[in-house]
């Protein structure tokens, strides 16, 4: 299949590009686009054939439930059973944005959207090219994000291009996205509301809207095979570079220190190495491949980075990526837990 590629301003949106893709969608095809947090994969929710294609192009579980996009509340009403007061209270704050609430499915979503599950997670993305593809093509879009399953998730079109090329309908362009992980997700079928994958919208955000808010156990750290988290895709060693990836937990200038000593000892043994450090320490590292994920004083430069890190080691080639922690408050709690997973929970203590 050839890719068709194209390009908008996302203040001065081509409409010829929106309705092409509206086309794609319409006639069941997929279509790749950004949105605030990462780029997604879409596919008219609706159609099962449609959200079939979607798992089969990234190589997805199939009982990994997809995410669906709508553009307006009309357009939520008909896919739920209901709607919450909580989920409404936090539509009202953070829609359109990065939260994704998960509802009890009405009988019109098709089983293979929602991973056989008889809930459906439904978010409003907070971007010109997603909303404006929504609406026009009138499409509830299913979309996860649009990498190959496993892989980090894409934050421009180029990342969807290396890893969905010639699989999928087509790439809207809209340049790099703002946020750079992907929603957080609040179960709203419970009391009090569960954080189903910790995202740009912390815990205190939500609960300063609907007071207390529970974080599914699952998701805290390493899990025990017993401990089932409530989103499917949580238990998957996601967001993974190619390299193995080891961080280092300590005083900034002892987690330097080792890592300058085990750099050295894996260059001399011939190791191509891959450094993760932050603008406050990146001047401490004298072997390997130093990358500054961003600063310490603002967690959004760290979160809008990560990816496109582990992306740029992947195209290096390094054999190995050793890397700092980071605070795991407020934002800092999606950060560490996408980079944990990404290292396996290989985090050790210096
Ligand atoms: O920011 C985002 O959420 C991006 C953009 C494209 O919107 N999408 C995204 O989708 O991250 P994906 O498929 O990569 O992650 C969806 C997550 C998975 O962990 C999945 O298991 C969970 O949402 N999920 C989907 N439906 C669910 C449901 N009914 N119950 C629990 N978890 C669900
Ligand atoms: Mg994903």
């Amino acid at each position: 299949m050839q890719t068709i590629i194209k390009k908008t301003d996302v203040n001065d949106i081509d409409m010829e590009v929106i309705e092409q893709a509206s086309d794609i969608l319409k006639a069941g095809g997929m279509v790749a686009f950004p949105t605030e947090t990462v780029y997604g994969l879409g596919a008219d929710a609706l159609d099962e054939k449609a959200s079939a294609k979607i798992y089969e192009a990234k190589g997805r579980p199939s009982d990994n439930p997809l995410i669906v996009h709508v553009a307006d509340t009309k357009q939520l009403e008909p896919l739920v059973k209901n709607i919450p007061d909580t989920a409404r209270k936090l539509m009202d704050k953070f829609w359109p944005g990065p939260m994704t609430l998960i509802f009890e499915k009405s009988d019109i979503v098709p089983s293979g959207t929602t991973g056989g599950l008889a809930t459906v997670a439904i978010r409003m993305p907070n971007h010109p090219v997603a909303l404006s593809l929504i609406s026009n093509s009138g499409v509830a879009i299913a979309a996860p994000s649009a990498n190959t399953s496993g892989r980090p998730s894409p934050t421009t079109a180029q990342h969807v291009e290396t890893d969905l090329d010639g699989r999928i309908d087509m790439i809207i362009d809209g340049g790099a996205v703002g946020i750079g992980i992907e929603s957080t997700i609040v179960d709203v079928t419970v009391n009090p509301p569960m954080i189903l994958r910790p995202g740009y919208i912390t815990n205190k955000m939500l609960e300063d809207v609907v007071g207390n808010v529970e974080v599914d156990k699952a998701i805290l750290g390493k899990m025990s095979p017993d401990v089932k988290p409530k989103a499917p895709g949580m238990k998957y060693k996601h967001y993974a570079p190619k390299a193995e990836l080891t961080m280092f937990r300590g005083e900034r200038q002892a987690v330097a220190t080792h890592i300058n000593d085990i750099s050295r000892q894996a260059e001399s043994e011939g190791k191509k190495v891959g450094v993760i450090a932050s603008d406050e320490t990146f001047s401490m590292y004298e072997w390997g491949n130093v990358v500054s994920i961003g600063t310490r004083n603002d967690d959004d430069s760290i979160a809008r980075n990560l990816y496109a890190v582990l992306r740029k080691f992947d195209d290096m080639n390094v054999d190995v990526i050793y890397s700092e922690t980071f605070d795991d408050d407020g934002l800092g709690q999606a950060i560490m837990n996408r980079m944990l997973k990404a290292a396996g929970y290989n985090v050790l203590q210096v």
